[in-house]
C-alpha cells in the first residue's frame, strides 16, 4: 500500500539513472566503483547516503517478434520493495528521474509496483507480519508536478482495483462462497451511483434453463448464482456495450471426478477470472465510469463439490443456449458455467465480449504459469487486447483456436462434450473451442434462448490458470494472487472508449 505525501525530512532517496546520467552524477565515483551503468532494473543501495540508485536504461529497438518489448516499470517498483524488504525503510523520495516521453505514466507504474509488491493478505495472521505494508512516497524538489492529476487519480483507482482482485482471490473458500459473495460485491459496488447490480438466484437460473451453472453448483450447500453488475458511462446517451465475463468457481474440488493429492490445494483461486473483472470494474467505478461505453460484468458463482446431489459423468445438460453437453469429466466445470454466462452476455447485443478464466492446467503446461493465453474469434480484438498486455508489461500470448481440433469437443449423443476426445492434445485450445460455441447465436436453439442475431459475437477468452496465482514469492511478486490483467484490461477499455 502507498500514500503520497509532501516531502518530509526523513526519507530514503530513490535516484533513477540512465547510462548517460551516471557520468554527470555527483556520486559518479561511487557508481563507477561498482560498475553501475544504469542498466534497466539494476539497483544499488548506499546506506551512508541513504540512497537507492535504480537503472532505467533500455534499448528501444522493438522487434515485431518481441512479446514484451516495453520496459516494465511496474516490476521495477516491485524490485525497489524487494530491496528494502528486510529493512526498516518505508519512506521513499523520488529524488531524480530522467524526464522523457510519458514520464507521468512511468512514475505511476513504479508507484503502483511499490504498492502492490508490499501488499499482503494478512487477515488470518494472529500476529501481523513484520513485513512493511505501507510506503510513504514523496517527490524531491522540482519533481512535485511530475504526475498529472489524471494519472495520479488512475494510480489510486488501479491500486484499489488490483487490491480488490487479490483480496478476493486470497479469501478462503469458506468465507467467499456463492452466498457470501453477494454481500461482498454489494459492499464493494453499491455506493457508485452509476453502478447497478442484479442477481439471479438458483430458482431463477433453473427457470430460464441455465443448467450449465445449476448442474455444476448443485452439489454444494451454497447454491450457485449469477451476478450482473453494470457500470453506466458518464455520457448516458451512449449505447456501445462491452461484456466482461469471469469464471467464478469459489472452490473447485473437481466434483465426482475429484482432484488428486496436491491438485486441490489453492483451488480457492478458481474464481480468479471473476476477481480479475472485479478489479477492472472497481478501477473504472473509482474513475467514475468510462466516457461513452457501458460495461457489463457477468459472473456465475458456484462451488464444485461432491455430494449425492452432484452432477456426474454421463449426465447430459441443456445449456441456456439450448445446446446440450454430455459430461465426460466433472472437473471440466468452468466451461459449463462460462457457457451460460457467455450466451447470456450475447443477449445484450454487446460490441465485444471478453472472458477470463482459470480454465485449464493444459494452458500452464503449454505457456508456463507466467503467461495468459489469449484466444478468440476476432483478429482485431485479439490484437488490441494483446497490445494492451504488452504495453502494460503483463505477459500474454496469442494461441490459436484451430478448426482441426473442433471435432474433438463434439458429442455423439449430445451436441458437445465437456472435455475433448481421449488422445487430444492442447486442452486449453479445445476448452477455448468449446466456449466459442456459446458466443455464436447461429448455434442457439429457437427464439426462446434470447436470440437476437445469427452471428458470432466478437469475443476474446483469456486463460489465466497460471498467471492469476503465484505459487511462490519472488522479487517481482509476493506469493498468491498476482492481480495480473487488471491494468491491461483497463488500458484496453480506456483505449476503446476513446474511439467511441
Ligand atoms: N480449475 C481447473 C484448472 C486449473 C488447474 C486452474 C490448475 C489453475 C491451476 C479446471 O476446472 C480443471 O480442473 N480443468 C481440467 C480440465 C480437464 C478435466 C479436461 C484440467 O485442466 O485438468
Ligand atoms: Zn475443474
Ligand atoms: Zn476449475
Amino acid at each position: 500500500m502507498i500514500q503520497l505525501i509532501e516531502s518530509q525530512s526523513h526519507h530514503t532517496k530513490i535516484i533513477f539513472l540512465k547510462n548517460e546520467n551516471v557520468k554527470n552524477h555527483e556520486h559518479v565515483k561511487l557508481l563507477e566503483k561498482i560498475d553501475f551503468k544504469g542498466k534497466f532494473g539494476q539497483t544499488m543501495y548506499f546506506p551512508n547516503i541513504d540512497t537507492l540508485f535504480v537503472g532505467i536504461e533500455y534499448k528501444l529497438e522493438v522487434k515485431s517478434s518481441d512479446i514484451n518489448a516495453k520496459p516494465n516499470y511496474y516490476t521495477l517498483g516491485a524490485k525497489i520493495v524487494a530491496e528494502f524488504e528486510n529493512t526498516k525503510i518505508n519512506s521513499l523520495e523520488i529524488s531524480a528521474i530522467p524526464i522523457e516521453y510519458q514520464i507521468s505514466k512511468i512514475i505511476q507504474q513504479i508507484i503502483l509496483g511499490i504498492s502492490q509488491r508490499s501488499w499482503q493478505f494478512d487477515k488470518y495472521l494472529s500476529k501481523k507480519s513484520s513485513l512493511k505494508k505501507y510506503y510513504d512516497i514523496s517527490f524531491g524538489e522540482g519533481l512535485g508536478d511530475i504526475m498529472t492529476i489524471a494519472d495520479s487519480k488512475e494510480l489510486f483507482a488501479l491500486d484499489k482495483g488490483i487490491t480488490l482482485n487479490r483480496m478476493l482471490v486470497e479469501e478462503t473458500p469458506e468465507a467467499l462462497n456463492p452466498n457470501s459473495i453477494q454481500k461482498i460485491l454489494k459492499s464493494e459496488f453499491q455506493h457508485y451511483s452509476n453502478a447497478t447490480h442484479e442477481i439471479l438466484n438458483f430458482d431463477q437460473l433453473e427457470a430460464i434453463g441455465m443448467e450449465g451453472i445449476t448442474a455444476v453448483g448443485r452439489g454444494s450447500r451454497f447454491k450457485p448464482i449469477l451476478s450482473h453488475i453494470t457500470l453506466k458511462p458518464k455520457n448516458q446517451m451512449s449505447t456501445s456495450k462491452v461484456c466482461l465475463i469471469g469464471k467464478g468457481l469459489t472452490y473447485d474440488s473437481g466434483g465426482m471426478d475429484i482432484k488428486t493429492e496436491g491438485h486441490m490445494r489453492t483451488m480457492k483461486m478458481d474464481m480468479g477470472g471473476s476477481a480479475l473483472m472485479a478489479g477492472v470494474m472497481k478501477t473504472l467505478a473509482e474513475l467514475g465510469g468510462l466516457e461513452h461505453t457501458e460495461v457489463h460484468w457477468i459472473s456465475a458463482y458456484a462451488e464444485n463439490m461432491v455430494s449425492d446431489n452432484s452432477y456426474k459423468s454421463d449426465d447430459i445438460l441443456t445449456t441456456y443456449s439450448g445446446q446440450t453437453v454430455e459430461i465426460w469429466n466433472t472437473d471440466a466445470e468452468g466451461r459449463l458455467t462460462l457457457a451460460d454466462a457467455l450466451s447470456y452476455a450475447t443477449t445484450f447485443n454487446p460490441k465485444y465480449i471478453v472472458d477470463a478464466a482459470t480454465l485449464t492446467g493444459a494452458c500452464i503446461r503449454a505457456i508456463s504459469e507466467y503467461y495468459t493465453g489469449v484466444m478468440g474469434n476476432d483478429k482485431d480484438l485479439i490484437d488490441d487486447i494483446s497490445r494492451a498486455f504488452v504495453e502494460q508489461g503483463e505477459l500474454a500470448v496469442h494461441t490459436p483456436l484451430p478448426e482441426i481440433l473442433r471435432p474433438s469437443v463434439k458429442g455423439e449423443i449430445s451436441d458437445l462434450i465437456n472435455t475433448s476426445l481421449p488422445g487430444t492434445n492442447a486442452g486449453h485450445l479445445t476448452a477455448g473451442l468449446f466456449l466459442s460455441h456459446f458466443v455464436d447465436q447461429n448455434n442457439f436453439r429457437g427464439d426462446k434462448y434470447g436470440k437476437i442475431e445469427n452471428k458470432a459475437y466478437p469475443w476474446v477468452h483469456l486463460d489465466i490458470a497460471g498467471s492469476s496465482y503465484n505459487s511462490k514469492k519472488n522479487d517481482l511478486q509476493t506469493d498468491g494472487a498476482t492481480g495480473h490483467g487488471v491494468k491491461s484490461l483497463v488500458s484496453w477499455l480506456k483505449g476503446l472508449d476513446l474511439q467511441n
